[in-house]
């Protein structure tokens, strides 16, 4: 695992950014598996400012984000499908039809994420995946458990995902209690993997990334230990300097 430790959000962001960018370059047609939450979000803001002052241009770019809640429809200012379009994709020329989230199959529930997982094969695989961490140590929607999902689907967040998730909603009751996820085989098919982690709230976690011995279920980022070509940027507060 490749650290990177940056003085703060902003600089987080931006090296962030940096990768991403150089990855577009490169590989125009990349397709990439992209996550919702805080902090991405100056990542996104760098993309769209390069796409703005440099023409990166994302016209022939894939994306799969890594999860979306069950209940809330792509309009609702909370659906991970609104964030993404707020933040990255109204702001840059990626084409609607090559974005894509994961979705709930009402009919077969239990099918819910299947048909995504092999969207991704079909599209040829994650060349370049985001990580956000939860404070328990999540990824994507994998929260700590004995046994994790290798494959995506429908899971049931946490207490504490659900609390800290309810910052954005105006009451905790309205958080979606339900959502799909990248299941943890799917993450870790990626070909290459950059975590990012600001923030106090988020040393714990990275504690064991920076430790570096050992993998378990109860704190799920640590299965990125395992993955050959994984990039950890965090800032000195999450890294708990
Ligand atoms: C979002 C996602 C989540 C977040 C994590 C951290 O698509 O998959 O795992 O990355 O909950 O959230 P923030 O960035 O809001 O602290």
């Amino acid at each position: 695992m490749k650290i990177i430790i940056a003085k703060n959000y902003e600089e987080m962001s931006q090296k962030a950014a940096e990768i991403f960018e150089d990855a577009i370059q490169k590989n125009p047609k990349i397709v990439l598996g992209l996550a919702t939450g805080s902090t991405p979000v100056g990542m996104y803001e760098h993309l769209a400012e390069a796409h703005a002052k440099r023409g990166l241009d994302f016209s022939g770019v894939q994306s799969f984000n890594l999860d979306e809640y069950v209940s809330l429809a792509p309009e609702h200012p909370q659906s991970y499908h609104y964030f993404m379009n707020e933040n990255l994709f109204s702001k840059v020329n990626i084409q609607k039809e090559n974005t894509h989230f994961p979705a709930y199959n009402e009919e077969k529930p239990e099918e819910s994420g299947a048909r995504y997982d092999e969207a991704i094969e079909e599209a040829g695989g994650i060349d370049l995946q985001v990580l956000g961490i939860g404070q328990n140590g999540h990824i994507a929607f994998n929260e700590p458990a004995e046994q994790l999902s290798v494959a995506t689907g429908l899971v049931t967040l946490t207490q504490s995902t659900i609390a800290a998730n309810s910052r954005f909603f105006d009451r905790v009751e309205d958080v979606p209690k339900q959502a799909i996820s990248s299941g943890m085989g799917t993450i870790l098919k990626a070909r290459k993997i950059v975590i990012l982690a600001s923030g106090a709230d988020k040393k714990d976690a990275v504690a064991k990334l920076l430790d570096g011995t050992k993998v378990t279920t109860q704190w799920p980022v640590t299965l990125t230990l395992l993955h050959p070509d994984v990039t950890l940027i965090v800032d000195e507060a999450a890294a708990g300097k």
